[in-house]
């Protein structure tokens, strides 16, 4: 039998009220225990590893993790709202790489792209022309593709972090199907010239794919002028979420799939599609556009230039990787002699600073960056190596402090350093 309670009395607790201190009233808790000397103000300087999201994008993913629930293979209201909401989305990537809507294929990221683009352009006995400097995505799929029959070319790279075009022309072969160069390095910035290359491939009537995940929102880029047939880029490199990336792929291209399954992404790429992240790339494409329509690349230059000068004023025996090269614009790969890299990146970020190392940890022991090996490096300069990478969101007050940081750090490990003290002995 139903029975009639009395709702139960409000807590005594909930009328406590907060007490705050009256000089930190109304400042956030970080803010007030980094000023009471309880936490330190962190400064994040590795973007080309992932960028924070920016809240225009978070906002714009938000719903579409609750109120905006449908598959967008439905056909009903909610698969309507969420279809709108990706092809929105796709138009906003198209806009921001030159090309119509319907050459983006949506995907989990630069990785995939990268894998989709190479292994679904070439069959067995197909030759495919790389460089040394590729990202893993791209060096491991060619590598792959040995064992099912193909022949790979890869091709070296200059002090600077070029290819040669004439070593690209002199590596063309008859059966030669693909040319996949990045645009820009993820560990140097360098960037390739992408158009020359377009231009190679469309004389040898030979597909090109470039890898644009580090250069996309940092500069301008135009399919259609660099004459790529596939161009990859990933959400997490440009403020959007880690999981989700593009591939740009020219009409009338004839590419394979990789996963088979649903018809979604035209048949290219079966799989309910991530919607609150695809959201989330288009709108940080939409804001890519409009800061580079603005020209928002010279102030990251800038910024860039005055870290990497100060540091240069502040060391005598420091030196820029790919220095000589054009590059984007938000990246300086240093390296400071007799200094282990790896010492560096953790004394720093004990000090609030997170940059990272041209060195892998690889099977336990700390390899040399491939990169800068292939650019000419010897290991210890290479493990000497510290990547800066700035975002959105840095600020010139993080520059400043970063540079006090460095200085104050790399000077403290050099005493420490038995080769530096050497080297400064015997000059
Ligand atoms: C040049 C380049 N290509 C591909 C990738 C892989 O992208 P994702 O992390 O989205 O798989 C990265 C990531 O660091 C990269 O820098």
């Amino acid at each position: 039998m139903f029975m009639w309670r009395r709702p139960p009395r409000p807590s005594r607790q909930a009328k406590l009220v907060r007490y705050e201190s009256p000089p930190t009233k109304g400042k956030p808790a970080t803010q007030r225990k980094i000023e009471a000397g309880f936490c330190m103000q962190r400064i994040y300087l590795d973007n080309n590893a992932t960028t924070p999201i920016l809240p225009e994008v978070f906002e714009a993913m938000r719903p579409y993790f609750g109120e905006h629930f449908g598959n967008a293979s439905s056909i009903h209201h909610h698969g309507q709202e969420t279809r709108a909401a990706v092809e929105d989305a796709r138009e906003a990537v198209a806009r921001l790489l030159g090309c119509n809507a319907s050459e983006i294929i949506f995907t989990s990221g630069g990785t995939e792209s990268d894998n989709l683009a190479i292994s679904g352009l070439v069959d067995a006995g197909d030759h495919v022309i790389t460089s040394s400097i590729e990202h893993h995505a791209v060096l491991h799929v060619c590598k792959h593709l040995e064992d099912f029959g193909c022949e790979v070319t890869i091709l070296p790279v200059d002090g600077r972090g070029l290819i040669g075009p004439a070593d690209l022309r002199r590596a063309l072969k008859p059966n030669t199907k693909l040319i996949s160069i990045m645009m820009a390095n993820n560990e140097t910035g360098v960037l390739q010239a992408v158009d020359e290359i377009g231009k190679i491939a469309a004389e040898a009537e030979v597909y090109f794919h470039t890898d644009a995940v580090q250069a996309a929102a940092k500069v301008v880029i135009d399919v259609k002028r660099i004459g790529c047939h596939a161009l990859t880029i990933s959400g997490h490199k440009l403020h959007a979420p880690q999981g989700v990336g593009a591939l740009y792929v020219k009409k009338g291209t004839k590419l394979r799939p990789m996963l088979y399954g649903g018809r979604h992404e035209r048949s290219r790429r079966a799989g309910t599609e991530n919607v609150p992240g695809i959201v989330a790339l288009g709108k940080a494409a939409q804001i890519a556009k409009q800061g580079l329509d603005r020209g928002d690349e010279k102030k990251m230059s800038a910024l860039r230039d005055r870290l990497q000068q100060g540091i240069l004023a502040q060391f005598e025996d420091a030196s820029v990787n790919g220095e000589g090269a054009a590059r984007v614009p938000n990246t300086a790969n240093i390296r400071f002699e007799h200094i282990e890299g790896e010492s560096l990146v953790i004394a720093l970020d004990l000090k609030g600073l997170a940059v990272s190392t041209g060195a892998a940890c690889s099977s336990g022991a700390i390899e040399p960056s491939h990169v800068l090996i292939a650019m000419g490096l010897r290991s210890d300069q290479a493990k000497a190596s510290i990547r800066f990478s700035l975002g959105k969101q840095t600020t010139g007050a993080d520059i400043d402090i970063a540079l006090a940081l460095v200085q104050e750090t790399v000077a403290r490990l050099r005493d420490l350093s038995p080769t530096y003290r050497r080297a400064t002995v015997s000059s």
